[in-house]
């Protein structure tokens, strides 16, 4: 979000502690990754660059100036920032050059202006916004071809990207938010093939597993997914799929929204001042069906899709309704990256191949989760499914640092938000693009909050006597 350096300290490479725990497993290291090369990095800026401008100049220039939400920034404003971002850490930081457009600075600073008053700002008009991100993004390539051997300043290249990526997830959020005629299309995920016998739930036995990862196996990983630790993680079942919307449909006419022994205190207050009686952008129609808006079209609340756009409240108080939890973010990495077979944690639930679209649905080429059951070719050895992409997953952990957490490179990225009442969300959903998303991947949000394109699963200790 801001952006202010820190000093440019290198990220720490391996500093798993040895432990007891070390002795239990066979192996601790993830399988690792290739250091980044310049034409990977070029590559992930331009499919970035593409998705920005697909998702701004369907949009007449009002349209990109106006708030949409208070919850949001104007189109322009994130257009503008993600050049600024590029401006300071690729051309400044990695490339050593005098600024371009100082003035901008403190316009485009995440922590100077709250979203809501961001439209009243002197902001770049979008003529003017576009220039600038194409002016800083032929110096950036210049940048780019005069690193050699660079490791820290090509990690700056893949964070930058990654900022792109996760602002252009946050314009199609305000895509969802905003009202008027569709802007944005894209077919429907292929229905799964149908398998009788998926299992509700499947088993994550009892022991420690890698968590994390450190820059030297991961150069992608941002600060707050390592350092690598060993943790322990008590057996437990987890839901084989996110929750559906069927199955969320069930707690909703059972009264579990006017039901308090369902929620967190906190939720419940939160439930009744804000009215909620089922998750963002549904309603019902005449005979007391669900219908949702969903990119500017009206349509059934399919059954059989993950439930998206609820709150953690809303999560937290399903999973107590359905005598269940919300997984930790421990389990649900354990869940997403343990292979049992080697003992060694892995980059993706299906293992270390990039991910492929017969394995995750990602990427903005659908704007909807696909139906529950879908992707085999990407379950995780528990057999879970859908653990990346489709839909965001709230876990029962508030967002914090690892031990020996070090911020890099600067603390607005991560560490100004630890403590701060944030829960974490794992996996990625259909609009998170591929670089942007791994294993390893955290991000955060307010447990209030319901714009982001976030579901959940439901999990319950293995105890002793079943599994
Ligand atoms: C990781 C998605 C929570 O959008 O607030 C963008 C990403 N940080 N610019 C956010 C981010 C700085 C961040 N999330
Ligand atoms: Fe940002």
């Amino acid at each position: 979000m801001t952006e202010t350096p820190v000093a440019p300290t290198p990220p720490k490479r391996r500093v798993t502690a040895p432990s007891a725990l070390d002795a239990l497993d066979i192996a601790s290291a993830p399988d690792g990754r290739g250091p980044l090369d310049p034409s990977e990095l070029a590559a992930a800026l331009e499919t970035a660059r593409r998705r920005t401008h697909e998702l701004t100049d369907c949009l007449p220039a009002e349209e990109l100036t106006v708030r949409h939400s208070p919850l949001m920034s104007p189109f322009v404003w994130d257009l503008a920032h993600i050049a600024n971002q590029e401006e300071l850490w690729l051309l400044r930081r990695a490339g050593g050059r005098a600024p371009l457009r100082a003035d901008l600075d403190d316009l485009y600073d995440a922590f100077r202006h709250p979203r809501a008053d961001r439209p009243n700002l002197p902001l770049l008009s979008p003529a003017d916004a576009r220039r600038y991100a194409a002016e800083v993004r032929a110096q950036a390539l210049e940048v780019l071809g005069g690193l050699t051997g660079d490791t820290e300043g090509a990690f700056l290249f893949a964070m930058i990207a990654q900022h792109e990526q996760q602002h252009d997830e946050t314009m199609l959020a305000t895509h969802q938010l905003r009202r008027g005629r569709a802007a944005l299309y894209a077919p429907p995920p292929a229905r799964p093939r149908p398998e009788h016998r998926l299992p509700a739930e499947v088993l994550v036995p009892a022991g420690p597993f890698t968590m994390g990862v450190d820059p030297a196996d991961d150069p992608w990983a941002l600060d707050n997914e390592g350092p690598a630790h060993r943790v322990f993680v008590p057996a437990f079942w987890l839901d084989t799929t996110p929750v559906s919307n069927a199955a969320y449909q069930e707690f909703i006419a059972d009264g579990g929204y006017h039901q308090p022994r369902w929620w967190h205190p906190e939720g419940w207050l939160h439930r009744r001042q804000a009215n909620l009686t089922g998750p963002a952008f549904w309603h019902r129609d005449l005979d007391g069906e669900w219908l949702r808006h969903r990119f500017g079209r009206t349509e059934p609340v399919p059954p059989d899709e993950p439930v998206l756009h609820v709150s953690w409240y809303e999560a937290d108080a399903y999973a107590r309704w359905a005598g269940r939890r919300l997984p930790t973010e421990a389990e649900w990495e354990k869940a997403a990256r343990h292979h049992p077979a080697t003992g060694r944690s892995r980059r993706y639930p299906w293992g270390a191949a990039a991910p492929e679209a017969r394995h995750a649905n990602l990427g903005q080429r659908h704007l909807r989760p696909a139906p529950v059951g879908a992707y085999p070719d990407g379950a995780a050895p528990c057999g879970a499914r859908q653990l990346l992409g489709d839909v965001w997953e709230w876990t029962a952990t508030e967002f914090t640092g690892y031990p020996d957490f070090a911020a890099h490179p600067y603390r607005e990225y991560s560490e100004a938000f630890f403590g701060a009442g944030y829960q974490v969300l794992r996996g990625g959903s259909f609009g998170t693009d591929p670089i942007a998303c791994r294993g390893t991947f955290r991000n955060w949000d307010l447990p209030i909050r319901r714009q982001i394109f976030a579901g959940f699963r439901t999990c319950r200790d293995a105890g002793t006597g079943v599994g």
